[in-house]
């Protein structure tokens, strides 16, 4: 690797690797010497350690900045190997997993005794399989469970393509670079240790579809700034650009002076104004590309025009709230 410290510009591309079978074979040798690895998944960029290596689990903390009391995903294969990472596996985790995995729903269940240094000191553990080939070749060709945050510096911005990794992370050994991840935003995190599951983090995965499988959902209380605030890692400033971000009903470019960003779902495009979809999952879909691209061209504030209350806009409400909560 020739990356140096200091360096800012296009350090070393050659930890950009494409997901070939040469790529998968260092990225596995990576992970079997306790190292780490960012791989693409259908939600963002991960950034992956062996889930039994508290080495790998240490660097992955470092590298990301990432407060200890947070825990981390792991990503498995089959469900199988999600249920031996649990003490127990409810009946309701069986259906969710037969309907939704692989796919972006992460559900929390009571961790099993040889499993430790995840970061959940709760006793509990967060699992997924991802929908994603380059993920599930990683983690069959490995055999490991592979623990992974996403692929940013804590706080900052999750990333849908390799370069945001790189750009965030420019010590990472290794990034198998898989294209934009199609979904753009996290997984949806389900918390399955109370009779009635709880919401701990909305995502990819909408309500409407959850709760055709387990009925009622608990959701989180509304605290006092409007985010919501349930699993450890929902701190209220989050996934947030360098600039700083304002939400507002209406938004008038014509009437802003330059250098500022503007980030709408009706209107003109712009030199600095980012047109994304009216629809919730597309629109999810270039967030943080569109929030990367404000950050890149140096803007100071970014004005966002405020998506509808509805259920259908859940996650990018609350990755909006948080990315403007300072
Ligand atoms: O889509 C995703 O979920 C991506 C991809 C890479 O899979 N991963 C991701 O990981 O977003 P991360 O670490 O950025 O967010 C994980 C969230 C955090 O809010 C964390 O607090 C929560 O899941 N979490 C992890 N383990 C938990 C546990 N045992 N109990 C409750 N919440 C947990
Ligand atoms: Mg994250």
């Amino acid at each position: 690797m020739t990356y140096h410290r200091g360096r800012t510009l296009f350090p070393a591309a050659g930890q950009l690797v494409a997901p070939d079978a040469d790529g998968l074979r260092r990225a596995v040798e990576l992970l079997r010497r306790e190292s780490v690895v960012a791989f693409p998944t259908e939600t963002v960029y991960g950034l992956g350690a062996n889930a039994f290596s508290a080495k790998a689990i240490a660097e992955v903390y470092r590298l990301k900045n990432r407060p200890s009391w947070n825990p981390l995903i792991v990503h498995v294969a089959t469900v199988e190997a999600a249920r031996a990472l649990a003490r127990k596996w409810p009946d309701v985790a069986d259906e969710l997993a037969a309907r939704f995995w692989p796919g972006p729903l992460t559900m929390v269940v009571e961790r099993a005794g040889h499993l430790t240094g995840v970061g959940a000191e709760s006793g509990t553990i967060a699992v997924r399989i991802p929908a994603h080939e380059v993920a599930l070749q990683l983690l069959e060709v490995s055999g490991l469970p592979l623990a992974a945050p996403s692929a940013n510096r804590s706080e900052g911005i999750s990333p849908t393509t390799a370069q945001h990794v790189l750009r965030s992370l420019p010590e990472v050994p290794l990034i198998l670079d898989g294209g934009p991840a199609p979904w753009g935003i996290e997984s949806t995190v389900l918390d399955l240790t109370a009779p009635t599951p709880r919401l701990l983090r909305p995502g990819a995965l909408g309500l409407r579809a959850l709760r055709e499988v387990t009925g009622a959902i608990t959701l989180p209380d509304d605290v006092d700034d409007g985010t919501l605030r349930a699993s450890p890692g929902m701190s209220k400033r989050h996934y947030a650009p360098r600039a700083r971000l304002i939400l507002a009903e209406k938004v008038d470019p014509a009437g802003l002076a330059a250098p500022v960003g503007v980030l709408a779902y009706e209107g003109d495009e712009g030199p600095y104004t980012e047109l994304l979809s009216d629809d919730p999952r597309e629109y999810a879909a270039d967030l943080y590309a569109a929030l990367h691209r404000l950050d890149d061209a140096g803007v100071a504030t970014i004005i966002v025009q405020a998506p509808p209350e509805t259920e259908e806009w859940l996650a990018v409400l609350d990755r909006l709230r948080r990315a403007a909560a300072s």
